[in-house]
Parts: C-alpha cells; sequence; structure tokens
C-alpha cells in the first residue's frame, strides 16, 4: 500500500507522505502541502485533523476503546489507583512498589500551598464558580514558585513543577469550594491517601474529626482513573498549544480548566444533572427532551450525550453507569434523578435521530449522579472532571516538550474586505 497520497490541483500532482501509528491509524502529513503548493487545508474543530504524535492515550471511536499507554480503562479502572495511574499517564510505565512509593511521599510533601494563597482565595466572592477560582489560584502557583516560568530548566526542576501541582490541586480544589460555602478552611493531613485527603479538606471542619466512608474515597478514586486523560480533547489540546509558546505548566493547566469548563466538554456535568432535575421538575416526560434534542429550531441538546470520537459507546460511560448502581446501592439511596437518566438513556438509544449520529451516553451522563450520591454539590462536578484530567494535561504538555513540537499557530483563510482606502470622518 502506498505511503503517499496524491494531490491534483490546477494541473499539477503534488505527492504528501501518509504516516502510519502504532496502531495502524494514518495520516497525511501536510507539513509541506504550502510550500509547494500555496495551498493550506481548513477543518473547523479540527474534526480531521491530527495536531501532533503521541504515545500517551488510544482511541478508537468505532470499537469504544480507551487504553493509556497500551493499558485498557476497563483494566485500569478495576486493578489500578489514581496515583498509579497517574504515573503511568505522566511517565509512561507501571511504576514499581518503589517508585510509586516514592510517587507518593513526593505529592504527599507538597499538599500544602503559600498562607499567601488565602489572601487571593479572600478576594473571590462566595458566589464564584469554583471553576473560576480553580483556574486563577493554579495560574496564581507562578507567584510563588517563580522558577516554574522556565520549562527549559532542569528535568528535576520540571519534575518538581508536576509533583507541586499533582499535590496541590485538591488543596485549591477543596479551598474553592470552601469559598462557595464560605466554611472555614481544612489543611491537608499527610496521614491520608490522595482521596481521602480531598474529602476531608472538602466536607471536614478544622475543628471536628471528619470519618472517610470507604465506599465514597474507593468510588472517587474510579472516578478520577476514568478522567486521566483523553488524547487530543478540547482542554488538552489547549494545555499544549499555551505550552507550545512555553508558558509555564501553571499557566497552561490553568488555560485547560478554563476550556474544560465549557458545557460542551467538561462542563457537561454540571449541565447534565440540570438537565435531569429539569426534565423531573417538568413532569419527568423524557419523550419530550428528546423531540427537543431532536428540533433543529430548538438549542436544547441532550447533555450527557454524543462524542467527536466515540460513535458506538464510551467505554469509560459504561463503567461509571455500573459504579453508579453500586454506588448508590451502597449508599443506601434512591436518586430519582438517575431513573430519568436511565430512562432518557432508553429512548433516546432506540431514536433513529441519535443511531443514525452516533450519539451515546458519554463519560458526562452519568458521572455527575455518583458526585451527588458521594455529596458533592453540582457546580464542584467540573472541578472533579479537572482533579482527574490533571495527570492527562501534565502527560500532554511533558510529551509536546520534550518532542520539541513547535508554538501552535494554525493558518486561517481571509473572508473579510480587499482593500480599500480610509475614509474620513466627513465622508463617513
Ligand atoms: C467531553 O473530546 C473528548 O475526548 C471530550 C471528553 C474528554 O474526556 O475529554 O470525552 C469529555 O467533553 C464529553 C462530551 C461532553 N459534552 C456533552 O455531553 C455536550 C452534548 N454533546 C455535544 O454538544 C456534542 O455531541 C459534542 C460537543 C460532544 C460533539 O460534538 P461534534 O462532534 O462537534 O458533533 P456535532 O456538534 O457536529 O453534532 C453532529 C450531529 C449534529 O446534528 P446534524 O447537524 O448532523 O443534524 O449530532 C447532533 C448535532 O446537532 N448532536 C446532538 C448532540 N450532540 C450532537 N443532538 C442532540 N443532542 C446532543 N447531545
Amino acid at each position: 500500500m502506498s505511503d503517499f497520497a496524491e494531490i491534483i490541483y490546477d494541473g499539477k500532482s503534488y505527492q504528501l507522505p501518509v504516516v502510519e501509528g502504532s496502531e495502524g491509524e494514518k495520516a497525511i502529513d501536510i507539513s509541506k502541502l504550502r510550500g509547494a503548493s500555496g495551498l493550506i487545508t481548513i477543518d473547523k474543530g479540527f474534526k480531521n485533523t491530527g495536531s501532533t504524535e503521541s504515545a500517551i492515550t488510544f482511541l478508537d471511536g468505532e470499537k469504544g476503546i480507551l487504553r493509556h499507554r497500551g493499558y485498557t480503562i476497563e483494566e485500569l479502572a478495576d486493578k489500578s489507583s489514581f496515583i498509579e495511574v497517574s504515573y503511568l499517564v505522566i511517565y509512561g510505565e507501571l511504576p514499581t512498589q518503589e517508585e510509586l512509593a516514592n510517587f507518593k511521599n513526593d505529592i504527599t510533601q507538597h499538599t500544602l500551598v503559600h498562607e499567601d494563597v488565602k489572601s487571593i482565595l479572600d478576594g473571590f466572592p462566595s458566589k464564584a464558580h469554583p471553576m473560576g477560582v480553580l483556574s486563577s489560584l493554579v495560574s496564581s502557583l507562578t507567584a510563588f514558585y517563580p522558577k516554574s516560568l522556565d520549562p527549559n530548566r532542569s528535568v528535576e526542576e520540571v519534575n518538581g513543577t508536576i509533583i507541586r501541582l499533582l499535590a496541590k490541586l485538591p488543596t485549591l480544589a477543596a479551598w474553592a469550594f470552601k469559598n462557595r460555602v464560605r466554611q472555614p478552611l481544612v489543611y491537608p493531613n499527610n496521614n491520608l491517601d490522595y482521596c481521602s485527603n480531598f474529602l476531608r479538606m472538602m466536607f471536614g471542619l478544622p475543628t471536628e474529626e471528619y470519618n472517610i466512608n470507604p465506599v465514597v474515597a474507593n468510588a472517587l478514586d474510579k472516578l478520577l482513573i476514568l478522567h486521566a486523560d483523553h488524547e487530543q480533547n478540547c482542554s488538552a489540546s489547549t494545555v499544549r498549544i499555551v505550552g507550545s509558546s512555553h508558558a509555564s505548566l501553571y499557566a497552561s493547566v490553568s488555560a485547560g480548566i478554563a476550556a474544560l469548563w465549557g458545557p460542551l466538554h467538561g462542563g457537561a456535568n454540571q449541565a447534565v444533572i440540570e438537565m435531569l432535575e429539569n426534565i423531573k421538575a417538568d413532569g419527568g416526560d423524557v419523550s419530550k427532551y428528546v423531540a427537543k434534542a431532536k428540533d433543529k429550531s430548538d438549542p436544547f441538546r441532550l447533555m450527557g450525550f454524543g462524542h467527536r470520537v466515540y460513535k458506538n459507546f464510551d467505554p469509560r460511560a459504561r463503567i461509571i453507569k455500573k459504579a453508579a448502581d453500586d454506588v448508590l446501592e451502597a449508599l443506601g439511596i434512591d436518586d430519582p434523578v438517575l431513573e430519568i437518566a436511565q430512562e432518557l438513556e432508553a429512548v433516546a438509544l432506540k431514536d433513529q435521530y441519535f443511531i443514525d449520529r452516533g450519539l451515546y451516553p458519554n463519560v458526562d451522563f452519568y458521572s455527575g449522579i455518583i458526585y451527588r450520591a458521594l455529596g458533592i454539590p453540582t457546580d464542584m462536578f467540573t472541578v472533579m472532571f479537572a482533579l482527574g484530567r490533571l495527570p492527562g494535561w501534565i502527560a500532554q504538555w511533558k510529551e509536546m516538550r520534550e518532542n520539541g513540537d513547535p508554538i501552535g499557530r494554525p493558518r486561517q483563510v481571509y473572508t473579510g474586505h480587499n482593500e480599500r482606502p480610509y475614509v474620513p470622518m466627513n465622508e463617513r
């Protein structure tokens, strides 16, 4: 099979190399196209355009495959831990016992944030959305660790920045929540594991003992694993393009948090619950909302449905759906919104509109139901997504830097006015 593609334009032929990935994916390398032909390509939303070559995550949207460094999401969710998956995604291999112990210890040593962060936090009104607070606080880390501003420093320095970010994000996330509910801050307790420490900082009080429910901590750990990375999604691409200008990891991840916030991306988990609650308040007629989602004159979309890559099923959604049943049963919770979600899924999946467009529940459809069961407030759902996605953002940024990817600067097709003379004010 030819490893070249031919473009014939204006009577001329252009041969473009075809690159093949380790899973047989093929791409036409157009890096020389403009120089040879004057042509560029255009692909709004980059639906058919690869931005890089990456060894972190493999997705097959048709087969519903998701693997991190070759390991399936099903095995990782079932057998690993979020900290271990973070190590795998960032450094490329499953850690040995000693490597994992050292990684955990490094993270534990850096969970505290500078006391001056509290002054920044105090500047936010209690109605501030936690995602906006989190993005700001992550960017503020550059002020406390100015060496992080130069990503070209030693590997040790860069790894120190990586460890600090992994360690401090749960603290910053919990404090963003405390700011929302105007409760006193709870400092990290380094005797607790990653998820237990976060839950205690979120729901505990400085003056009281907080009892960790292992069902809740284990469910949260699994949810974070399921969000760890997802190749070149909107927020990961944002982290890459910001980092490609040699901006710091903190600045790049702060931008990634902002991108994730949007309801078409990570913000969908909050939008799903709000949608399900609206359907419930409106009498629970799911068929009415499926019809609205199909009506092109109606801006309503079924949040938590559809995906740019998965056109059969999102493997994460399947795992989360099962986990939702298990968690609700273990906690003895009967959430009517879960029944609406299950009915909505059943109705939509039989509908030709959804079948024709490959629209299935995605990672955000059921995750909110678990977060609710764990007692996490709705506007913290996307913060939980950010906590889970952090190792993926770090891995993508690190790979982009190590591969020496150039600064991201797409071209465009200009559609504005042609040249015209300036018009004096008295002639306008
Ligand atoms: C995440 O990229 C990733 O990997 C993201 C993510 C990750 O882990 O990082 O998986 C996390 O962001 C999951 C997606 C969360 N977003 C939502 O649940 C919001 C609702 N879904 C969408 O708006 C939409 O499905 C997207 C944004 C997810 C995907 O949009 P695409 O690929 O650009 O598809 P499209 O908007 O071009 O839609 C194709 C067709 C259109 O109809 P036609 O013009 O062909 O008639 O499908 C329709 C759309 O109108 N459609 C929907 C729909 N999603 C797509 N119709 C109703 N409800 C929906 N949810």
